[in-house]
């Protein structure tokens, strides 16, 4: 009686330890993976413009760590990189003769900033707000700020910075046709990502996914909600395909984890079966 049950014991534990295993493998197909943390800001080499600067006061020192936090410091742009000058030379730093801009007026802003950002330029001075520079509308400055430049997102369309010049109704409307399209691609990026932490071949679908998103936020610029709206619905045409390619290999994946949990979970009761009977005939 004893060693019956001390092998109906063994066997069972066996067998647990297979529906274990099996709901570990199950498990990852609900969870999801997780997106891993963006990577750490690139340290900046120290210029002769940040050693002068971050030594003086106000209006001339407060640059420097306002752009440390932005998006520019993080992709190396520097402050020679907008403003110009030679930043190894600390004499002749601002020299006009070695590409010293100096700080631009109101009206050269989109200029200053539109030598690395041509497209969104072209869009910009063609819009309502384009017109509209030196009589009211606003520059680059005006919404992304100058040093503190972050990576833009639909939140730049809040009431606070948008009814400084007219009603919101307007801006309201541009981020209602954007924000269901902008989520879309967020869900469809972290899906791929995911992928990629796993090494799962997405180079095609990242393509395509960089190819749309692109073109998504180049829409803004144009303050056109008519425009807005029209691509909007076209882009999320193409990222329906998306998602159902990505769907395909979830599918599969899926299929494949099930068919190996029970391969799995089936060796391990034979395997208990083999030690119940040796154990019988013993
Ligand atoms: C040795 C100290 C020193 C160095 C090096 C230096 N600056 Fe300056 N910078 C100053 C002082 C002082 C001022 C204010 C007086 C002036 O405009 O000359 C200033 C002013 C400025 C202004 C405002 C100019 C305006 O038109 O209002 C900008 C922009 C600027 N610096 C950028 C830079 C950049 C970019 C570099 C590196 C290529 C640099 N600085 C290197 C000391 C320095
Ligand atoms: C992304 C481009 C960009 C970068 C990078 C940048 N600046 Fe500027 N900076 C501007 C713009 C645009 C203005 C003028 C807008 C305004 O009126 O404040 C300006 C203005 C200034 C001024 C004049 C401030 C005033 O209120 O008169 C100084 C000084 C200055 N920058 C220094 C720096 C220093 C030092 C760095 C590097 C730590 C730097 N900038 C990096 C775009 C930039
Ligand atoms: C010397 C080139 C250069 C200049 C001048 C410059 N930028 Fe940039 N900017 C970059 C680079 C490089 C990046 C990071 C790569 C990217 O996202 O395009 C960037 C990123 C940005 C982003 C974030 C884009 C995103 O993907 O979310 C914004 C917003 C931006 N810049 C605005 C400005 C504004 C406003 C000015 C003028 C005050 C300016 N830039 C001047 C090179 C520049
Ligand atoms: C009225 C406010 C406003 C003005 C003016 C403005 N922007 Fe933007 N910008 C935005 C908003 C909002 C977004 C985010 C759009 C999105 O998420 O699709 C954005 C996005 C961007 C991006 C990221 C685009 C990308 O491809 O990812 C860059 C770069 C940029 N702006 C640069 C500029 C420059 C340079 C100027 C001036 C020529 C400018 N912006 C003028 C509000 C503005
Ligand atoms: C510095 C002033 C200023 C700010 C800030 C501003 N706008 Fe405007 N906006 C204007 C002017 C000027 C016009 C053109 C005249 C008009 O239609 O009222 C305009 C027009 C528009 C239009 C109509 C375009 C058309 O073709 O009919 C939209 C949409 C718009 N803005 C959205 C926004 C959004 C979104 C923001 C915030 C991210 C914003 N604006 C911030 C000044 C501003």
């Amino acid at each position: 009686m004893i060693r019956i049950s001390a092998k109906l014991r063994a066997s069972l534990f066996l067998a647990s330890l297979g529906a274990l295993l099996l709901a570990a493998l199950a498990g990852p197909l609900t969870a999801g993976a997780a997106a891993p943390a963006s990577a750490a800001a690139t340290e900046q080499p120290e210029t002769v413009c940040i050693q002068c600067h971050s030594a003086l006061p106000d209006k001339l020192g407060a640059p420097v760590n306002l752009w440390r936090q932005s998006i520019h410091a993080e992709n190396g742009i520097s402050c020679n990189g907008c403003h110009g000058g030679d930043p190894k030379n600390a004499d002749d730093a601002m020299n006009r003769s070695r590409g010293f801009l100096g700080a631009p007026k109101e009206a050269d802003i989109p200029a200053f900033c539109g030598r690395c950002h041509p497209g969104v330029l072209k869009d910009y001075l063609a819009s309502a707000h384009g017109r509209a520079l030196g009589k009211g509308g606003p520059t680059c400055f005006t919404c992304h700020g100058n040093h503190q430049v972050l990576k833009a997102s639909l939140d730049l369309i809040n009431e606070k910075s948008c009814t400084r010049c007219h009603s919101f109704e307007r801006a309201k409307t541009i981020r209602a046709a954007m924000q269901q399209t902008e989520g879309y691609i967020v869900g469809i990026d972290r899906r791929i990502t995911g992928f990629q932490a796993i090494g799962v071949d997405t180079d095609r679908l990242g393509k395509g996914l960089f190819a749309v998103r692109n073109r998504f936020h180049t829409l803004f610029h144009d303050v056109d909600v008519a425009r807005v709206r029209a691509e909007s619905a076209q882009i999320n045409t193409e990222l329906a395909k998306l998602d159902r390619d990505l769907k395909v290999i979830e599918e599969a994946r899926a299929k494949r984890k099930i068919a190996g949990g029970i391969a799995v979970a089936f060796m391990l009761l034979m395997a208990a079966l083999v030690l119940l009977l040796k154990k019988t005939y013993d």
